[in-house]
């Protein structure tokens, strides 16, 4: 992790989605850095588990609200906020079965947090998206300046939301930078259907069963690590050339879904046992991922950690230890 000096020392920021996979390593690291952090969280899919190790720090609350409310508890924690790191999302598979609901939660809930910026503000709105605003890509690699050819209702939803925050930038001089984030991975991931395919395989495989390949598995994700999104999150945060842009905060790491669950079989050793079994395509899944992160690198100085494999222990680690949990 970068060094961020006492930067965020006392600043008062809002976390939303905070108590999800994502949102709670941004937590975690802020509360280390001594920001007096609100996790505002409705607990769709969050869960207090994922907060609970910095959870009595005096420097971290939880605030259960929906970003859809403007009530006076949202008027409240909103007065004298510096920054704004907006991780709530109502996911790709609910989209699925409610998009409505998608559309509420991920533009007009963008929308509401954008006006409560403006009206108290707020010093920076960092705001989380994602790589299925560009649809399937069709320029490789693929940059910031891909036209926006969403293929899911969740891809809509948040291109909605980021259009809303390009808006309140251009319109009134908000400060805002949008992540596009690709395939994170990590520990705390969701491992049930609404998470990502590789705590879905390792459950799937650590309980005994196959790993289900949607389709001929030759899709190609783009993995990135969770702590390198929390460091492209702050140094969004610190460095003011970050304002009105947008960046893919993707690792540029290239692996096939097949390759991913054979390489999990032998990881667990499970190689003899099981094997990879193949599904019905889902709708509207990208096959082909080549994200260039040239603009966040040149910009922000990230540095990704591209040991896919090696990090991929360290999430075998974590969801062992969180099965054992019951
Ligand atoms: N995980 C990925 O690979 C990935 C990829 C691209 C983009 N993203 C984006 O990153 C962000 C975080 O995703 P994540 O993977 O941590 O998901 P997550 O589901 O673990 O976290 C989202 C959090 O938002 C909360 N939430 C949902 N609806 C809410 C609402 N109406 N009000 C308040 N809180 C609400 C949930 O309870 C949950 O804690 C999202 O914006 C998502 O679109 C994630």
């Amino acid at each position: 992790m970068q060094n961020f000096g006492d930067f965020f020392l006392n600043k008062k920021v809002i976390v939303t989605g905070g108590a999800g996979f994502i949102g709670s390593h941004i937590c975690e690291e802020l509360v280390k850095l001594k920001a007096n952090v609100i996790c505002l969280d409705n607990f769709s899919a969050g869960k207090l588990v994922n907060v609970s190790a910095f959870i009595n720090e005096p420097n971290f609350s939880v605030l259960d609200k929906d970003v859809c409310d403007n009530d006076e508890a949202m008027h409240e924690a909103f007065k004298d906020v510096d920054i704004v790191f907006n991780n709530a999302a109502s996911k790709k598979n609910i989209c699925l079965t409610n998009p409505q609901r998608d559309l509420e939660v991920n533009s007009g809930g963008t929308l509401n947090l954008l006006e409560l910026s403006m009206k108290y503000g707020v010093k920076k709105f960092i705001h989380a998206s994602t790589g299925s605003v560009y649809g399937e890509p069709k320029i490789f690699p693929t940059t910031e300046s891909h036209p926006f050819e969403p293929v899911s209702y969740y891809g809509v939803s948040k291109l909605g939301g980021e259009r809303y925050v390009d808006v309140f930038h251009k319109l009134y001089g908000l400060d805002t930078t949008i992540l596009r984030y690709f395939h994170v991975y990590g520990p705390r991931q969701e491992s049930n259907e609404f998470g990502g395919v590789v705590s879905i395989f390792l459950r799937n495989i650590t309980e005994g069963r196959n790993p289900i390949v949607f389709g001929h598995g030759n899709q190609v994700r783009s993995f990135t690590w969770v702590k390198d999104l929390v460091n492209v999150n702050l140094l969004a945060a610190i460095n003011p050339v970050s304002n009105g842009k947008a960046y893919n905060a993707a690792s540029g790491i290239r692996v096939s879904i097949n390759d991913l669950a054979e390489n999990l079989l032998q990881l667990l050793d499970k190689n003899n046992k099981l094997k990879v079994e193949h599904g019905e395509p889902l709708i509207g899944d990208i096959m082909e991922f080549e994200v260039s992160n040239d603009l966040v690198i040149q910009d922000l100085g990230v540095e990704f950690n591209k040991d896919f494999w090696g990090n991929l222990k360290i999430a075998v680690a974590d969801t062992a230890a969180f099965l054992n949990q019951g």
